[in-house]
């Protein structure tokens, strides 16, 4: 099988408190994508590690699907003359709030446009199609945006434009503990209510500013004060069994900052140490309150975002 293209595209937390929907992480924990030659039958996917005895292995696949649709858009697909083989190594656990949705999402939209546009695809003019293609598929741009560009970025949809700006905070570790329990993103945006007051609106504008400019300069006590939110973490929290309670434990262990990585399950901490042991405690207090297993990862932030080999 002939390889044509590889892309590494990095798991992201969104929202990192208060900044909900506007901004995200990216994180050094990566999923592998390869795009092969295909054998005449239309395009086939194979997945391994994370997620590989769920992840479908047809054309529901969301590379797959994401792919077909945007080559669709622009070309008559054949899949006698048109055949590729994908191959997916995944770190990124599923559904855990690190953004392995987008990687699939980004992967499928870069390989189309490698198919459609090889020479352009590459291009920061490509590459802004790419995002902007992301934005409309997922909704909102908080893990796109940074697992395509890197480091931490704030994105904000503007008359059909995405409007993005990435900061490469100081070396940044934080650790993330995904319990073992099934919270879909539609189900974790329909807890949220329709309304905010404008008092939650304010609390929220204030401290998405000071958690950017804590991230931007290092500043581990600016963060600890100002990672708070009342849009969504107050609904999604109690529905997660054991998550106040791992939160809770991260901070008592000596996190500087916690937050729901995305819609969760997922939590995320900022420490300056201690990193196992806060995993540790975010684990115990999973399996003791809530009564579910859950694993950890110690990771720092990612600087750059998707890789692209040819
Ligand atoms: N900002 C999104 C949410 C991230 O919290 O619902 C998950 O896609």
């Amino acid at each position: 099988m002939t390889k044509l293209l590889t892309v590494r595209i990095p798991a992201t937390s969104a929202n990192l408190g208060p900044g909900f929907d506007c901004m995200g992480l990216a994180l050094d924990l990566w999923n592998t994508f390869e795009l092969h030659q295909g054998n005449g039958a239309g395009i086939t996917v194979e997945s391994h590690g994370e997620g590989e005895d769920v992840l479908p292995n047809d054309k529901s696949h969301l590379v797959v699907r994401t792919m077909i649709e945007e080559l669709t858009n622009s070309m008559p697909f054949d899949p006698r003359h048109q055949s590729y083989h994908i191959v997916c190594r995944n770190a990124v656990p599923c559904g855990s709030g690190l953004g392995s949705s987008s990687t699939a999402v980004l992967a499928g939209l870069l390989f189309a446009g490698a198919i459609l546009d090889p020479h352009g695809f590459r291009s920061a003019a490509g590459l802004s199609r790419t995002l902007k293609r992301a934005f409309e598929i997922e909704g909102h741009g908080d893990n796109v945006a940074p697992a395509l560009l890197g480091g931490l970025v704030i994105v904000v949809g503007h008359d059909g434009e995405v409007i993005t700006h990435r900061i490469v905070p100081p070396p940044t570790r934080v650790v993330v503990c995904v319990p073992r329990y099934h919270f879909m993103t539609s189900h974790a945006r329909s807890v949220l209510p329709l309304h905010y007051s404008r008092s939650d609106a304010v609390f929220n504008v204030g401290r998405a500013m000071l958690v950017v400019e804590a991230l931007r300069n290092g500043d581990g006590a600016l963060l600890a004060r100002a990672m708070d939110d009342r849009i969504h973490e107050p609904y999604r929290l109690p529905a997660i069994p054991g998550a106040i309670e791992a939160k809770r434990a991260a901070l008592a262990c000596g996190a500087l900052a916690v937050a729901l990585s995305g819609a969760g399950p997922g939590i995320l901490a900022f420490a300056q140490e201690n990193h196992d042991a806060i995993g540790q405690a975010m684990q115990s207090a999973f399996a003791s309150a809530g009564g579910v297993s859950a694993r950890y990862w110690v990771l720092d932030v990612a600087s750059s975002g998707a890789q692209i080999f040819v």
